[in-house]
């Protein structure tokens, strides 16, 4: 039996941030105090403003010491929150994955020792969803760290000190080029087909959605698919008086193929100004400085708010295959 005046509480973790006086990211421990699926929907249904600001102000927050042990918990967990579903399927992620139940799927597929760099989840494509909730299932032995990188702060650090920059990214947003491969490429961290990534059976189909969604592409002599996108945002405005540096120009320019040699072929500003290396290296230097390196236990749950906090993947070996699986969601209507 639980006792009744226990509840989840706030503590602190090794090399957590503070940041204006909160935590991040926040982190809420079980203590042991509720033992069944249907009493955490309960409290997190009872404390659903609570967690709401936690998340505000946080832009992530762990709950440690939760009974989550499978992908229907998992589902059930985040379905508690009332959100509405954004589903993989819908969207242009170029990440491969599979599902486990309609909501909860594998985070990426690509192989332990490629390190997935900091991003906001689909901020390369014009549909992305608002929140990620993490779940670990089977922690690595070594390594596998969800990277966590908060963009409010990163972007009043480029303000400071590149505040040309800042301007230009706000100003302009950016655009993105990447190459959709023909079938499904196990081995990258963006390898999604065009078929899968759109949805579509033809090339027919394909030209119709990218039309739709305001794109240019180029087919390839191997039938892969060249698109860039229409400008994006690179900064957002949280509307609470904070800035967020949203775009995936970190992942990009670290982990996409080629685009370290060669930038300015898939990023450039929307005024197609190019981005010199120079700035790019600032730019990971500086988000490193934020970084918190989520080190999971099994059964832990992190809850992302997107738009606020990038998210990335550690290298990990081990024989213990790391299972980290996603559930996503998208603004509350
Ligand atoms: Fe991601």
């Amino acid at each position: 039996m639980s006792d009744s005046s226990s509840q989840p509480h706030l503590i602190q973790v090794p090399k957590q941030f503070e940041f204006d006086g909160r935590p991040f990211p926040a982190v809420f421990d079980n203590q042991q105090s509720l033992t069944s699926l249907a009493a955490i929907a309960a409290w997190l249904q009872a404390n659903q403003a609570l967690l709401e600001r936690v998340l505000q102000e946080s832009g992530a927050v762990l709950f440690r010491g939760f009974p989550i042990d499978n992908a229907v918990a998992f589902d059930r967990f985040s379905a508690a929150f009332g959100y509405p579903d954004f589903t993989y399927q819908e969207s242009l992620s170029n990440a491969v994955r599979v599902n486990l139940t309609d909501r909860v799927f594998t985070a990426n597929e690509a192989p332990p020792e490629v390190e997935i760099f900091l991003h906001h989840e689909m901020a390369q494509t014009p549909v992305s969803p608002a929140k990620l909730f993490f779940h670990c299932h089977a922690a690595a032995q070594l390594g596998g760290a969800t990277s966590l990188c908060r963009s409010d702060q990163l972007y009043a650090l480029i303000l400071d000190q590149m505040p040309q920059w800042a301007r230009k990214f706000e100003e302009h947003g950016l655009r993105y080029t990447t190459l959709m491969p023909v079938d499904d490429n196990l081995a990258s961290g963006q390898g999604r087909s065009w078929k899968s990534t759109l949805s579509v059976t033809d090339r027919a189909g394909a030209e119709s959605q990218l039309q739709g969604l305001g794109y240019s592409w180029q087919w390839q002599p191997d039938d892969s698919l060249q698109v860039t996108t229409p400008v994006l945002p690179a900064v957002v405005d949280l509307g609470d008086g904070r800035k967020a540096f949203y775009n995936q120009l970190i992942a990009a320019y670290m982990g996409w193929a080629g685009v370290k040699a060669n930038p300015a072929a898939s990023l450039v500003l929307g005024d197609g100004t190019t981005i010199p290396i120079s700035v790019f290296e600032k730019l990971v230097s500086m988000a490193n400085t934020l970084t918190f390196d989520l080190n999971w236990q099994d059964g832990d749950i992190a809850l992302i708010d997107n738009r606020i906090t990038m998210h990335g993947r550690r290298a990990y070996s081990g024989d213990r295959r790391r299972q980290v699986w996603v559930a996503l969601a998208a603004a509350s209507v």
